[in-house]
């Protein structure tokens, strides 16, 4: 993309190769995943959906049992949801609506994903600058970017931002829906964050026409390779984007997976305390362990990674720790940050370790 630099963490196999060791010798953090196998009942429901006719036939287009599945669980309407192919198939589809209503402001830095989507549609983009001084992990209030706003039509809204880790309240969050045409709220990393569903804006949509929610199941559930995620919205919006997309999007093992997760709430439920235990115990960790160190500063994040920052420049650094096998996200990519900053996903006690030890020996 534009910078030259790339644009994902996770550039596994690329990064490997340069750095001429295997990859499974690699401790990936600079994507943000969950170190969990997925959960039991989904791995169960992929075995049996594979002895089943799940790869031989074509999958439900309309995937009705995993939208009512949703639906149930968020007490939404069905007609209201639409699972896609990952978060990202939906943005393809939410930006060819933003494409329509003019300029769509984009919160910077963040995540590259909604300038790609809204590539396709050839649609106008204006950044909105945030300041990047923030002091607590507790939900704050969205910097309303006053200056820009009169000409933005859709706004773009990250709940915990990307890549800063930082939640937006919904009380900040809500009078925004007042103010433009359309806003698209990312809460693709809102269920690992302790209490974070607090802040989500899913019980607006049935009262906000213009208010789009989209999730990721690929980060609650650690299955970035098994692609699904869904879109919330009002019932019309959800009928044209299902006319306009591919026949089926969502593959039938993906299906499979994401009804049988749902529909066991009570393991669903322990799934997600366990993954915002860890959020709570190892962010806490590792940013005490990082605090020790000298020239970095880590910043508070409500999620599964956060920032470090540095006076001087990290790209050094960075590929120091990379040849000891840990690869942290270079931040060039992200507009307004650069050479001093660095994104640390989250890991098991064991990955965090080898993350402080890898920093620790750079930079004694
Ligand atoms: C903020 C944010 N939203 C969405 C996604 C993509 O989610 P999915 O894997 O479901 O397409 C990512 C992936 O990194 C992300 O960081």
């Amino acid at each position: 993309m534009g910078s030259g630099f790339p644009p994902h963490g996770g550039n596994l196999t690329q990064e490997a190769k340069r750095l001429g060791i295997r990859s499974d010798q690699l401790l990936d953090a600079s994507a943000s995943l969950v170190p969990f196998q997925p959960p039991r009942v989904m791995r169960a429901a992929l075995r049996r959906a594979i002895a089943g006719t799940a790869l031989r036939d074509y999958p439900d287009r309309s995937q009705i049992a995993l939208r009512q599945a949703i639906a149930d669980w968020h007490g939404v309407d069905d007609a209201c949801v639409l699972p896609g192919n990952g978060a990202a198939e939906l943005f393809t589809w939410a930006a060819r609506d933003a494409a329509a209503h003019g300029l769509s402001g984009l919160p910077q830095p963040g995540f590259a994903d909604y300038r790609r989507a809204l590539s396709c549609w050839d649609a106008g983009v204006c950044s909105l600058p945030l300041p990047l001084d923030w002091a607590g992990s507790g939900p704050e209030a969205f910097p309303t970017p006053l200056d820009l706003e009169s000409r933005v039509g859709t706004l773009w809204l990250t709940n915990p931002h990307n890549p800063t880790g930082q939640l937006w309240s919904r009380s900040s969050l809500e009078c925004l829906l007042d103010r433009y045409p359309l806003v698209i709220c990312d809460e693709a990393f809102l269920p690992l964050v302790p209490g974070g569903e607090r802040q989500s804006l899913l019980p607006l949509v049935a009262t906000h026409p213009n208010l789009v929610v989209i999730r990721s199941l690929t980060k609650l559930l650690a299955v970035a390779g098994l692609r699904l995620g869904y879109a919330v919205a009002a019932a019309d919006r959800v009928q044209r984007w299902q006319r306009w997309r591919d026949p089926w999007p969502v593959n039938g093992l993906a299906l499979a997976a994401g009804q049988a997760v749902i529909a066991d709430r009570v393991g669903l439920s322990r799934w997600t305390r366990r993954v915002e235990t860890w959020v709570a115990d190892e962010g806490a960790w590792l940013q005490q362990q990082l605090m020790q160190l000298s020239e970095i500063t880590p910043m508070p994040s409500s999620t599964n990674f956060f920032l470090i920052r540095s006076d001087a420049s990290l790209v050094k650094l960075r590929e120091r720790v990379a040849r000891r096998g840990v690869l942290l996200r270079d931040c060039r990519s992200f507009e307004g940050l650069g050479e001093r900053w660095l994104r640390i996903g989250l890991q098991n006690r064991r990955g965090n370790r080898r993350i402080l030890r890898a920093l620790a020996a750079e930079l004694s």
